[in-house]
């Protein structure tokens, strides 16, 4: 698994306002949209491309493409829909697809609840979105569903993640094909699993249910 921290001034000036908890709902998820685009260009440096001939209006040449098949986008419900429209606007000809993930609070693993996206993934590049790397539990067993059904790429774009998290995610995907994409890697958990210093709870931040 390769963890990449994206190191620029306006994903940190963003990051500050996002975590800043006088930041109101509206501002929270503005400011949410505009980071992930900025991850998402750092998360796409890999997308996969094919060499296309083309003309301008002064002469014939070659450029790239996209190439099929198409890229999956997976936001993890809730939070990670906050995070779609800042990455579709970056690849608008990506397939969407959603995972609904809760932890199960006798056992406290994570269970998916709803899956709507192809069963059929082989040769597929992934981009799953959830805001908190916080455990790792979430991301461990969507990254798994996704791999089983046959991705192989998958990248995770994360806005803050704890080390706690990254810990687990690469003892659990070792040597499986896992990049994660994130503004920060934060101090780690306090007692509750939040984040420290965090942004607080993102979904309610997100949904102004706080
Ligand atoms: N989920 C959140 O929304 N915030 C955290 O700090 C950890 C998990």
């Amino acid at each position: 698994m390769r963890i990449h921290v994206v190191d620029h001034p306006l994903v940190a000036h963003k990051l500050t306002t996002l975590r800043d908890e006088r930041t109101d709902s509206p501002t929270f998820r503005r400011l949410a949209d505009e980071l992930v685009t900025l991850l998402a260009y750092e998360a796409t440096r890999d997308v996969r491309t094919e060499q296309v001939d083309i003309r301008t209006p002064v002469a014939p040449t070659t450029g790239v493409r996209l190439s099929y098949p198409r890229p999956l986008v997976v936001p993890i419900l809730r939070a990670g829909l906050g995070m779609l429209d800042g990455m579709v606007r970056l690849l608008p000809t990506a397939e969407v697809g959603f995972l609904g993930m809760i932890r199960d609070e006798e056992t406290l693993e994570a269970k998916t609840y709803a899956t709507r996206m192809p069963q059929d993934l082989s040769g597929r590049q992934v981009y799953v979105l959830d805001p908190m790397l916080a455990t790792g539990g979430t991301l461990v067993a969507a990254i798994n569903l996704l791999i089983e059904r046959g991705a192989d790429d998958v990248t995770a774009i994360v806005l803050l993640a704890a080390p706690e998290g990254i810990e687990v995610m690469e003892r659990e995907l070792a040597g499986k094909p896992v990049t994660v994409v994130t503004a920060s890697v934060d101090e780690g958990l306090n007692e509750n699993s939040y984040i420290v210093p965090g942004l607080g709870d993102a979904g309610d931040r997100l949904y102004g249910t706080a």
